[in-house]
């Protein structure tokens, strides 16, 4: 494995690469994105793992300065799942002139985060595109985990005619449900202990939709209520959308996607499950 730090060696190394494969990270590995990392191993002749703590895509609020960063034990994980490059820039790599050139996937990233985080669908589509343009993947590997971010990135890739696969990769999950991410390192003991509420909720949704309930409206209530039974969370939202554009649906007469967003203390966590 080797690990390259700009764009022209990058291009260099992936000249005569085969098949080449993607998964775009931030570091901070877990067993998540080692799912993508296995499920691209399997697809792809060379391996590429992105690893670039994008500053254009989070909030002037937010938490990029405490964002973990653990290079070596990632370099380590890559090396263990024969990954052939890792990419990690550094920010004047990757923004060599002040960004002045953005994509706006528009609607698919109005609702849900895009509504609590402006800005945000903007700078991760960007970087992503970029991202492409440096490594010119046949695959690029992203997690369900990150519902609206994947829907943004397919909309991008169709609506532009870019050529790459998107591979969506099913959420990894702690065994009593909360799902994987690098900033559960955040949780306090008390909120990591609630945590695990949120997918409850979403089940619950679920399996009322399943059971035969079209009224979204009334499903949503429900969650609600059930988030609010726990004092340590906060909800940003709860819905019930359809899974192309992710817009809100009220009568629901077939398959859809339902998010929530809560924070815990000072940690935002995003869930999402299928329903129909
Ligand atoms: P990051 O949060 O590091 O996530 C990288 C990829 O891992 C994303 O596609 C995400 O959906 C996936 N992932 C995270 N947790 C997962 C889990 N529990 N199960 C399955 N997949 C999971 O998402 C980003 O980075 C950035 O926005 C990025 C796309 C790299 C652009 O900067």
């Amino acid at each position: 494995m080797q690990a390259v730090h700009t764009v022209k060696d990058i291009r260099d190394a992936l000249a005569s690469a085969g098949t080449i494969g993607l998964v775009p990270t931030m570091g901070a590995l877990h067993a998540g994105h080692e799912k993508l990392i296995e499920t691209a191993r399997r697809e792809c002749n060379s391996l590429v793992v992105s690893i670039f703590v994008n500053p254009l895509q989070f909030g002037p609020s937010e938490d990029y300065a405490r964002y973990p960063r653990t290079l070596p034990e990632d370099l380590e994980i890559c090396r263990q799942h024969a990954v052939d490059f890792v990419f990690a820039p550094a920010n004047d790599e990757m923004y060599r002139t002040p960004q002045l050139t953005f994509i706006d996937v528009t609607r698919v990233s109005e609702h849900l985060c895009g509504k609590f985080r402006p800005g945000h669908f903007r700078a991760v589509a960007t970087v992503v595109m970029k991202l492409f343009n440096i490594v010119r993947p046949d695959y690029a590997f992203f997690g369900e985990k990150d519902m609206q971010q994947l829907a943004v990135i397919r909309r991008m890739v169709a609506d532009l005619n870019f050529p790459v696969r998107i591979v969506g990769v099913p959420t990894v999950r702690e065994s009593d449900g909360l799902a994987l991410s690098s900033r559960n390192k955040y949780l306090k003991p008390e909120e990591r202990k609630a945590a695990p509420v949120l997918y409850g909720a979403l089940q619950n949704a679920a399996s009322r939709i399943a059971s035969g309930e079209h009224d979204g409206a009334k499903v949503r209530q429900e969650a609600l209520d059930q988030l609010a039974a726990s004092p340590l969370i906060r909800v940003d939202y709860f819905e019930i959308v359809d899974p192309l554009e992710l817009q809100p649906v009220t009568d629901i007469r077939g398959p859809v996607r339902i998010a929530g967003a809560i924070w815990l203390g000072t940690t935002r966590l995003i869930d999402n499950v299928t329903a129909e």
